[in-house]
């Protein structure tokens, strides 16, 4: 494609920066008409996750809006993985200061917004669906009017809770309202991102590039691993979850995927925020409702994110 045809997907990327989500940004950059990039409270808390968003979108030398939204989820209390992103959300690099603030606190009305007025939308949520929940709520024409929704979560198992996925186990009762939207859905849940790991070999090619934007992402990678294999047993590097979410709609061929119905369990003791999954062979069970990533070409996946990455560091 030459750099002065527009890319053809339009998409909103709705994160909460965080080692990966900054990963997902770089990708969406380099292959999605990225119409802005919204933000919500998740790994860190909102401003942290603002300002994280500011600063990738500096460091790729973007034009598109960052708007912040939602600071807590529709029901549950915030609350954050510093234990996985550090306290700032994005631990481990050298950042600079953001350029300037970002471009309104109404990622919800920027949402609703953008998808009237631009064809076939689709949105992609990195974080709690906190902000696309309200979105579809207070406009329900959105549902029929964007492509469909590509999220990172979920999984037939947990990594907050044993059955819990954090995005979803952050904001059940907004993971609910997504899944249950009744449009297109892709989920990249934690089966197909626990494939996709930052392994040391993989962040040398990201370091071996020039440039900053590089640098930082290497560090980010680095420290990311380093979480992951301090709190696992058996895990060589992170899993980088995030663009798996993006490249399900860039580069769907790296993916392998299967069409089922999914749920999202809100009251559960000990299950809030699963995704129940049903795998059943039955002919009576509900109609399939979402694309569910179960594997991914890891290699080929990788030299993605890093020829993104490059090209951003010419
Ligand atoms: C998800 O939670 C966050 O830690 C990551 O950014 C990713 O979106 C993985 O469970
Ligand atoms: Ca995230």
């Amino acid at each position: 494609m030459s750099p002065t045809q527009p890319h053809p997907l339009p998409i909103i990327l709705d994160c909460d920066p965080g080692h990966d989500d900054a990963i997902a940004i770089v990708v969406a950059a380099r292959h999605t008409n990225l119409l802005g990039i919204t933000t919500v409270a998740g790994n860190a808390p909102l401003d942290a996750t603002t300002r994280n968003a500011i600063i990738m979108r500096d460091l790729l030398g973007l034009d598109a809006p960052v708007h912040a939204g939602a600071n807590r989820p529709l029901v549950q209390p915030a609350r954050h993985a510093g234990y996985v992103h550090g306290v700032s959300g994005m631990d481990g690099a050298d950042l600079p200061e953001p350029s300037r603030p970002a471009e309104s606190h109404d990622a919800v009305g920027f949402i609703i917004e953008t998808c009237r007025a631009h064809e076939g939308v689709w949105l992609v949520p990195t974080g709690p669906l906190t902000n696309i929940a309200l979105a579809l709520r207070a406009a329900p024409d959105l549902a029929a009017r964007i492509a469909g929704i590509s999220v990172m979560g979920g999984g037939t198992f947990g990594n907050r809770t044993a059955a819990a996925e954090f995005n979803l186990w952050a904001d059940p009762e907004a993971a609910d309202m997504v899944f249950s939207y009744g449009g297109p859905l892709i989920m990249s849940g934690l089966d197909v991102t626990h494939r996709f790991q930052a392994l040391p070999d993989r962040i040398e090619m990201v370091r071996s590039l020039p440039g900053r934007l590089a640098a930082v992402l290497s560090d980010l990678l680095d420290f990311f691993s380093e979480t992951y294999r301090s709190r696992h047993h058996h895990i060589t590097g992170a899993a980088v979850h995030d663009p798996c979410a993006v490249m399900a709609l860039t580069h769907p061929h790296l993916f392998r995927r299967e069409f089922r119905h999914v749920e999202i369990e809100t009251h559960g003791l000990r299950t809030a925020g699963m995704t129940v999954i049903d795998q059943r062979d039955l002919k009576e069970v509900p109609d399939a409702n979402c694309d569910v990533q179960v594997d991914v070409d890891a290699d080929a996946a990788w030299d993605v994110v890093v020829e993104a990455i490059a090209h951003f560091s010419r």
